[in-house]
């Protein structure tokens, strides 16, 4: 059923995007007003130098979207000095399993001031067939993931630079609202759009941008790239990554959106990361940031928190982790539908990243980063991102003092929005 109205949906789009391309060809080049960079070379340029023009083999006649000139922009990585929080050195197990030893050889390191480890290498079999005596027994994601968790400096394929300017000049963003999605979920970004995730000024003068996060399409799926360029161009709120789309590459994501921010928003007050299938209320997000103490408000990381957790054993869960591969508790962390933090923690936040082995959760893994810094995740009783109580569900009146829930579809979080606007509601 849903894939029916997917198919329906993406027809319909595909429909538009060809006459809108046909009416557009013979006018301009497209590529001219958005920074949209597609590469389907395996090369790549350094760290830290901005590449010049790949010549492109392809006849500059073909149709600009289909056929883009190849632009690469990597940005350059930026450490910061940052004290590891001994706890948390403390909390992990040392020898227990792979990651813990790349975890303690990573703080060995950063102890001597050596950081050429940090780098984007890939880990070699010989070295993973050492390390893990039952390797054998991973499943073939988990190898996937194993052989690219150093990974870290994806190509940037579309860009917003311009995001958080005007005139040129840095805004003063309150809000910037990163979502996490993947290509095919048209649905849910229009949706987003159009209810809780509206940039703009609020009515007390509190700047909101958003961006939407995704990495490219796996090669057994329909070419979407001509369709993402024109909906990035349409609302210039897309940002894609050079990466396969996947569970365990969020962690990936998550960091590339670290680095993107620092660089086109680093004066963004606060940062909310979450899902495209939430519902959020930026009213009472707001409201919420608004009243923090200056103190709070620059070391924030607020959230639904869980606390006391630890990996799953079981190989059917989503979040299974081998015992070979992790082996210790995890830090309290906020679940990953939906959290917020402090624009101020963002270059320690980033330089945290570099040094943290990748972990196959995303949510664990920011946990992770935070205790390391030694910021107390703020429990806050208006993330439900184990959604409320059945009967509460269609009252807009519950949702006033809610920041978030999950998870909502498109049509739901329409719904629920007008009923929210509505001039008629009385709570
Ligand atoms: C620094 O790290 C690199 C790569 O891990 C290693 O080869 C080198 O021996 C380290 N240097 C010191 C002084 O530990
Ligand atoms: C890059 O990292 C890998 C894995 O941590 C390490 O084995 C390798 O020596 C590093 N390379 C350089 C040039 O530092
Ligand atoms: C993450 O993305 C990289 C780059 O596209 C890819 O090589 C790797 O296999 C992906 N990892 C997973 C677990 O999908």
């Amino acid at each position: 059923m849903k894939s029916n109205i997917r198919i329906a949906v993406a027809a319909l789009v595909t429909c538009t995007v060809v006459l809108i391309l046909y009416s557009n060809l013979f006018l301009k080049d497209v590529n001219t007003s958005v920074d949209v960079t597609w590469s389907k070379t395996t090369t790549k340029p350094k760290v830290g130098v901005l590449p010049q023009q790949q010549p492109t083999a392809e006849a500059p006649k073909a149709n600009p979207i289909t056929k883009p000139r190849l632009r690469r922009y990597v940005p350059r990585p930026v450490i910061s000095p940052i004290k590891f929080s001994p706890e948390f050195r403390r909390t992990i197990p040392q020898n227990s399993g792979f990651w813990n030893r790349k975890f303690h050889h990573s703080l060995k390191q950063l102890d001597l001031g050596n950081v050429s480890h940090l780098n984007s290498s890939t880990e070699s079999s010989e070295s993973l067939q050492a390390n893990i005596p039952d390797l054998n027994s991973y499943s073939a994601l988990y190898h996937q993931f194993l052989h690219s968790m150093h990974f870290r400096t994806p190509d940037l394929l579309i860009n917003q630079p311009n995001k958080c300017r005007s005139n040129g000049q840095p805004e003063r963003v309150t809000l910037l609202l990163g979502i996490k999605s993947v290509a095919r979920n048209f649905e849910e970004r229009q949706a987003i759009r159009e209810t809780w995730g509206q940039e703009g000024l609020t009515g007390d003068g509190l700047l909101v941008r958003r961006v939407f996060l995704l990495g490219t399409l796996p090669s057994d799926v329909p070419d979407l790239r001509a369709l993402m360029a024109f909906e990035a161009q349409q609302h210039g709120d897309v940002l894609m990554w050079d990466f396969k789309d996947t569970f365990y590459n969020l962690t990936l994501k998550d960091h590339m959106f670290l680095e993107w921010t620092l660089q086109h928003c680093s004066q963004a007050s606060f940062i909310f990361k979450g899902d495209d299938d939430v519902f959020v209320n930026p009213g009472a997000v707001l409201r919420y940031v608004k009243s923090l103490t200056p103190d709070k408000a620059s070391k924030l990381y607020a959230g639904q928190i869980i606390y006391q957790a630890s990996p799953h054993r079981s190989t059917s869960v989503k979040y299974y982790i081998p015992q070979s591969f992790y082996d210790g508790p995890y830090p309290p962390y906020a679940g990953g539908g939906g959290f917020l933090f402090s624009g101020a923690l963002l270059p320690s936040l980033y330089s945290v990243t570099w040094i943290i082995p990748f972990y196959p959760i995303d949510d664990v893994y920011t946990g992770m980063c935070f205790h390391a810094l030694g910021v107390e995740p703020e429990k806050h009783p208006g993330f439900q991102t184990f959604d409320i109580r059945e009967q509460d569900r269609e009252n807009p009146c519950v949702y006033r003092d809610l920041l978030l829930v999950h998870r909502r579809s498109p049509q739901q979080a329409l719904r629920l929005w007008r009923s929210m606007k509505s001039p008629l509601l009385t709570c």
